[in-house]
């Protein structure tokens, strides 16, 4: 592929580092319940709703508890994350999406964000990438959370382009399940181990440019 339609990004753990304050606000959480879990079982959360997230959470010792209490419980979560990343600032999006970001935008290739937070606007104004990114669809537009490819099917219908030539960039395993789901080209940003569905996994942004991506992909 020499040039795709579009690219959508996911937000959380590929433009910034944000994975690590939803482990640990979870992980607070779920001790607080007596229930613990560690790095492993937390890949399970990546990418999905903040909901899906509970259940599982929950589910790991067969907890039922009433819908008012699980209400609760996700709340003081949130607040705790949102604790977390009140002091991001654009110096915290990760080392050489904004590159990498730049020269799409130079091809003048469609770009947006395809994320299951409803966080993401919070995010987006904390890092000033509102004029980026031509479309964000995030937790707040989608019924249906990754791996479930809603959230990308609308992502590209509001970009105007077709998922087979869209490519999907995506750290958690739901996601790039979700892409390919939705018959997109997927790409993982992280470790081969968890995210070995996708079409190419790249380990980072760091060096790497729209055209060296487009090649490897052209490659396969
Ligand atoms: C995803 C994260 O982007 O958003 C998940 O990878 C998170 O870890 C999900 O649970 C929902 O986020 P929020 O901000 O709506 O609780
Ligand atoms: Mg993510």
């Amino acid at each position: 592929m020499l040039k795709p339609d579009a690219c959508i990004f996911d937000l959380d753990g590929v433009i910034v580092e944000t994975s690590d304050a939803h482990f640990k606000a979870w992980r607070r959480l779920a001790e607080s319940l007596g229930i613990s879990f560690g790095e492993e079982f937390n890949e399970q959360l990546k990418g999905v709703s903040r909901r899906k997230s509970i259940e599982k959470i929950l589910a790991l010792d067969g907890r039922k508890l009433p819908e008012e209490e699980i209400q609760r419980l996700m709340d003081k979560k949130n607040g705790w994350y949102q604790d977390a990343i009140a002091e991001l600032a654009p110096d915290d999006i990760l080392e050489g999406v904004p590159e990498f970001l730049e020269v799409l935008q130079e091809m003048e290739i469609p770009i947006g964000i395809g994320s299951s937070s409803k966080n993401a606007q919070y995010i987006i104004d904390y890092l000033q990438l509102n004029d980026t990114f031509e479309v964000i669809i995030d937790g707040t537009k989608v019924e249906n959370t990754k791996p479930d490819p809603e959230v990308f099917l609308k992502g590209a219908k509001a970009l105007n382009s077709d998922p087979s030539k869209t490519i999907v960039f995506e750290d958690a395993a739901s996601g790039v399940e979700a892409a390919n789901n939705g018959r997109f080209i997927s790409v993982g940003v992280g470790s081969e181990e968890y995210l070995g569905d996708a079409d190419l996994v790249i380990p980072d942004f760091i060096g790497l440019t729209p055209e060296k991506l487009f090649k490897k992909l052209s490659d396969k």
